[in-house]
């Protein structure tokens, strides 16, 4: 249906693999893909970059506002940057992770990023892979495909420990995966799925798999096989 709306929304928590099947998912439908993960990372690198007080909810939601955010919305080219300065592989840094959520949690600041994400989608004209937390629920909650991509404790400890190049204990995986979802998850559910949403649990699938399954799950909904 090349014209038509067609939102893919892919909500989840960190490790089960989001990013890389959403991009995947996009490339395949040919469709936009937008990380609205990097967003916050991106003003979480901007409130540090600034020294600003990351638990001043009121200065944390005027930087959101003020923030001079470029970001790709292709699955092919990877960029994020601040004002010119490019930051994408400096957003993916443990220091990074570690405050992110500080600032996911500013109730201000969400508004403002989802008001820029709901634009971003219409500037697609509604044709995109959006990934996130809250996508389904809150951001595009009558998107045309919705998806929970889960994965069991394990699966995503072991796959963030793959990422990071295997160098990360035990515990320092669970509190970047486990311990952060926990903290995410008082603003935004993403551990169930809501009303109409699909889940899809890759615990025991491989990555091509997991893409294989989401590309059928939007088959079935758009065309209904
Ligand atoms: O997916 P990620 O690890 O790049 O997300 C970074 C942080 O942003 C994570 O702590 C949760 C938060 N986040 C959010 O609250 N809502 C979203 N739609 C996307 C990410």
């Amino acid at each position: 249906r090349p014209g038509k709306p067609l939102v893919v929304a892919i909500d989840g928590p960190s490790g089960s693999g989001k990013s890389s099947v959403s991009k995947e998912v996009a490339r395949r439908l040919k469709l936009a893909y937008l990380d609205t993960g990097a967003m916050y990372r991106a003003l979480t690198w901007h409130c540090l970059k600034t020294g600003l007080d990351l638990q001043d909810g009121a200065a944390v939601e005027q930087a959101s506002k003020e923030l001079a955010l470029e970001l790709s919305t292709s699955a092919n080219v990877e960029y994020v940057g601040v004002a010119g300065v490019d930051i994408t592989e400096e957003i993916r840094e443990p220091r990074i992770s570690s405050a992110v959520s500080a600032v996911a949690t500013t109730l201000g600041a969400r508004n403002e990023l989802i008001r820029r994400q709901r634009q971003i989608i219409d500037q697609h004209h509604r044709r995109m892979v959006v990934e996130g937390r809250d996508i389904t629920t809150v951001v595009v909650p009558n998107a045309e495909v919705r998806v929970l991509l889960t994965a069991s404790e394990e699966a995503r400890m072991r796959r963030r420990g793959l990422q990071l190049g295997g160098t990360q204990t035990k515990e320092q995986l669970a509190a970047q995966v486990i311990h952060r979802d926990a903290k995410d998850s008082t603003v935004v559910n993403f551990t169930q799925a809501a009303d109409g949403v699909i889940t899809l649990d890759s615990s025991d699938l491989d990555f091509d798999e997991t893409v294989e399954t989401a590309l059928s799950i939007v088959g079935k909904v758009i065309y209904g096989d």
